[in-house]
């Protein structure tokens, strides 16, 4: 469940359906993946993106395939789902989120293994909807304790798409505007365009639309001036993975705003599950950054904006240092400098606690 109005994914356990994300905002078309190595390729190639969402998706591929398994066999149905998640393993290399759910089945898979094969099959499902159900409510959490920290006529000022496209939920950034939305704040948002895949204008200016939440779409390379402008009261972006030192590898161009929010005294927040949260990556420094292909730069859908041949070089990612941090939202508070020491604490606590 997303919104009200779409479903970013869904799954009944014969079928995982995805809202193509590659298509919006022009068409709403939903794609139905009856394989495991369908959801893979659906992953790979944005039909689903955005870290939590990716997660969740390897978690219905996998109980997808466990479900499909017809022998008796247990260590062969071990192997089987195994080599499952092999495959999801290769999809994406930077969210942290996907390699965490696809930990998260394979302990459940360990942890099943004096039962049947169906039994442990059904056990797969489960956990991979948990999965999902836990990242809704992980999102409510996130906007609670993200709203709290805005004024109330906020202007925020946000990168690539974190909403309920991108998790099981309301978001993580566009969770905190959405909850501060509700509560009655005043929120007015200005959506980055994200090149060169177009989360902000294509994802998150169609969502904040679809809430009817003030939002206003900047190239950019105009987050430079708005942000001297102090029209700007928080720049809140989402995060693929949190290394243990507090850096942060998000969509390109967020340590261009990091730098340019901490030169212009902008709090600069980052909003996340724990489950984005990689303690087993020391700094920023270790995180794989995905290179994807040179083309999304030299053309526009079909349309070539570069001269043939042009080198372009794209990365998807960049790292922004923890001390361009001012807070890590998470569902279980607000983790701020040293990090090494509050996000053990904020990963520490139970949920509901
Ligand atoms: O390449 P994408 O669209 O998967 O990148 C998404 C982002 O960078 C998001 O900011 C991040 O995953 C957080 S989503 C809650």
């Amino acid at each position: 469940m997303s919104s009200s109005t779409f479903h970013t994914i869904t799954y009944d356990g014969k079928r995982v359906v995805m809202l193509d994300q590659t298509l919006l905002p022009h068409e709403e078309v939903y794609r139905v993946y009856t394989s495991p190595q369908a959801v893979a390729h659906a992953i790979r190639n944005m039909v689903i993106r955005g870290a939590p969402a990716i997660g969740i998706a390897a978690a219905y591929g996998i109980a997808l395939g466990a479900i499909q398994y017809s022998g008796d066999d247990s260590s062969d149905f071990e192997e089987f789902v195994e080599e499952i998640c092999e495959i999801m393993a290769v999809t994406r290399p930077t969210a942290v989120n996907l390699f965490w759910a696809i930990r998260r089945m394979r302990a459940r898979l360990a942890k099943s293994a004096d039962l049947p094969v169906a039994e442990r099959a059904r056990a797969l499902d489960q956990e991979a909807r948990c999965i999902h159900a836990e990242d809704a409510e992980i999102c409510e959490r996130i906007g609670a304790f993200g709203a709290a920290l805005l004024p109330p006529k906020a202007v925020v000022l946000t990168h690539c798409n974190t909403g309920a496209l991108a998790t099981g939920g309301i978001g993580t950034a566009l969770g905190v505007i959405r909850t501060a939305h509700r509560e009655g704040k005043m929120v007015r948002v200005y959506a980055d365009e994200t090149r060169p895949y177009l989360q902000g204008s294509r994802l998150t200016v169609w969502e904040l639309q679809k809430d009817r939440i003030d939002v206003t779409l900047i190239v950019d390379g105009a987050a430079g001036s708005l942000l001297k402008s102090h029209k700007v009261d928080a720049v809140i972006v989402g995060t693929d993975r949190v290394a243990a030192n507090g850096d942060v590898a998000n969509k390109i161009g967020t340590l261009s705003l990091a730098v340019l929010a901490n030169e212009f005294r902008v709090p600069f927040y980052v909003a996340a599950p724990t489950t984005t949260i990689d303690l087993e990556t020391m700094t920023g420094a270790d995180i794989v950054i995905e290179e994807r292909s040179p083309q999304e730069i030299t053309h526009i859908g079909d349309v070539a904006v570069a001269p043939d041949g042009a080198i372009a070089f794209n990365p998807a990612f960049d790292v922004t240092p923890a001390m361009y941090i001012s807070g890590i939202i998470t569902e279980n508070g607000v983790a701020t400098a040293p990090y090494d020491a509050s996000l053990p604490k904020v990963m520490s606590v139970e949920p509901g606690k």
